[in-house]
């Protein structure tokens, strides 16, 4: 792929489009990989020499030990959540402290905003978002209210009082909630002050800095997304959204880039829909077919291992999304799963109150109907398609299609979980 000098990969849907998968295989063409966004809410998958791996906070470009990954300052780190993938890759003979830097000023997640973020949840009755209770919110909630704990902080002779205090005014909070965590905190409390040795032992950088001289240097930086555009705090449907800028903006706040650096944004899209958690899902399919594709695409969470949701590819969705992120290039994943479906729906309106539209509403309860157009399926399996010439011609004018109504170029397509089930056109 070519790139300027900072290319920015992004889910635009609503998360698990195959985000670890893609910056796995086109890590090769960089020298550094940075996250932006999110925390151990995000589960990537990515696999090769048929072994699945599964990173929360960690780069999918730690996996090329000749590679620079970065975590960078609009992150939240669990250290619990960072110590057990760091285990996980010592074991397997990686060396991330020669490989993986941390900004300084990528918050903490305490163990307090993980209850936090349970006694939230049980409150909001049949309004509840679905949050993968990883302390996502209540830790982004303390980042913009200016109380939150921060990388650097573990640099301070007085960290532990930072955390103590912290720690209290979330106790104080729980106890106005009625949630009780005499039980969960303690153990909980000791497990994390524990974890904080692991990311002790790393290099913390300012990510802004570090990436302005790799660049000057004449590096190229790709920087990897979590979750998806429908789930941004701002332009998903809110509040059924996650707390940080999961959009293409989202990777100069996030690293502290500037945007004249900007080369590529690959947008990576699933050939179907899935959704986790609750808030609106126009395309859905309740029915034999969305269980289908449940089935046929193992639609069950990387995080937190709930079934997903599942419906057919929204274009009025992924429209906005490309509009939103100034998507360069698509990467098209898993449509290698629709192989044995006569016909595949491609939703290219919305009837909201009897009306057309092509347009997302913005409130979240409004009664959506998609409108489809149906499209011939190809009725084979393309899992061992090397090329895009192999590929049935149904499969062809399906991208066409896409193309055609998105004005965009699909410049990958993946056909299959491994690094090496990867199209390049
Ligand atoms: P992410 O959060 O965007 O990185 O995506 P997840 O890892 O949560 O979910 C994507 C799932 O689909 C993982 O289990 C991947 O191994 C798998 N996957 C990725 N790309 C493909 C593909 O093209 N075809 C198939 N069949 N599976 C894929
Ligand atoms: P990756 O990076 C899919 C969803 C949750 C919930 C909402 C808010 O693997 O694509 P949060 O825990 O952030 O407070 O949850 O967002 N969600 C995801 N869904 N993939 C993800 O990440 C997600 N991260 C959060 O299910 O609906
Ligand atoms: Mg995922």
């Amino acid at each position: 792929m070519e790139h300027k000098k900072i290319d920015i990969v992004l889910g635009l849907q609503w998360g698990d489009e195959g985000k670890g998968k893609i910056v796995d295989a086109v890590t090769p063409n960089y020298d550094v990989v940075a996250r932006f966004q999110g925390g151990p809410n995000a589960g990537h998958s990515l696999e090769f020499n048929g072994i699945r791996h599964v990173l929360h906070i960690i780069p999918s470009g730690i996996f090329h030990k000749e590679k620079i990954n970065v975590i960078g300052n609009g992150v939240v780190i669990d250290p619990i959540t960072f110590k057990e993938e760091i285990d996980a890759l010592e074991a397997m003979g990686l060396t991330p402290t020669a490989n993986l830097f941390i900004s300084k000023k990528a918050h903490l997640i305490l163990p307090t905003h993980k209850l936090l973020d349970a006694a939230y949840e049980s409150r909001k009755g049949d309004q509840k978002i679905g949050s993968t209770l990883k302390g996502i919110g209540p830790t982004y909630t303390d980042k913009t209210a200016r109380t939150g704990l921060r990388v650097c902080d573990l640099l301070s002779d007085t960290f532990n009082d930072k955390y103590q205090k912290a720690k209290a005014q979330h106790i104080e909070l729980l106890d106005q909630l009625h949630f009780d965590h005499s039980t969960m905190l303690p153990d909980l409390d000791q497990k994390w002050l524990a974890s904080l040795a692991t990311l002790r032992k790393f290099t913390f950088i300012d990510s802004e800095y570090e990436l302005y001289d790799y660049i000057q240097g004449g590096k190229s930086v790709l920087a990897e997304g979590a979750q998806g555009t429908m789930l941004d705090l701002e332009f998903g449907a809110y509040p059924f959204v996650t707390s940080s800028n999961t959009i293409a903006a989202g990777a100069f706040t996030g690293l502290g880039l500037d945007p004249h650096f900007a080369g590529k944004v690959l947008g990576i899209v699933k050939g179907y829909c899935t959704r986790v958690g609750s808030g609106p899902f126009p395309t859905e399919l309740f029915d034999a077919t969305g269980e289908q594709l449940r089935k046929q695409g193992n639609e069950y969470g990387a995080t937190t291992g709930r079934p997903r949701r599942c419906g057919w590819l929204d274009l009025v969705a992924l429209k906005y999304a490309l509009m939103i992120n100034g998507v360069t290039d698509i990467a098209l994943t898993k449509a290698d799963v629709m192989s044995n479906f006569e016909t595949i729906q491609i939703c290219t309106a919305y009837k909201v109150n009897g009306e057309l539209t092509t347009k997302m509403p913005t409130a979240s309860d409004v009664d959506i109907e998609p409108v489809y157009t149906p499209l011939k399926g190809w009725m084979q399996d393309v899992s061992q398609c090397k090329t895009y010439e192999e590929l049935p011609q149904a499969f062809k004018d399906y991208i066409q299609f896409i193309e055609q109504e998105t004005r965009t170029k699909i410049s990958i397509v993946s056909l299959g979980p491994d690094r090496d089930a990867t199209i390049f056109r």
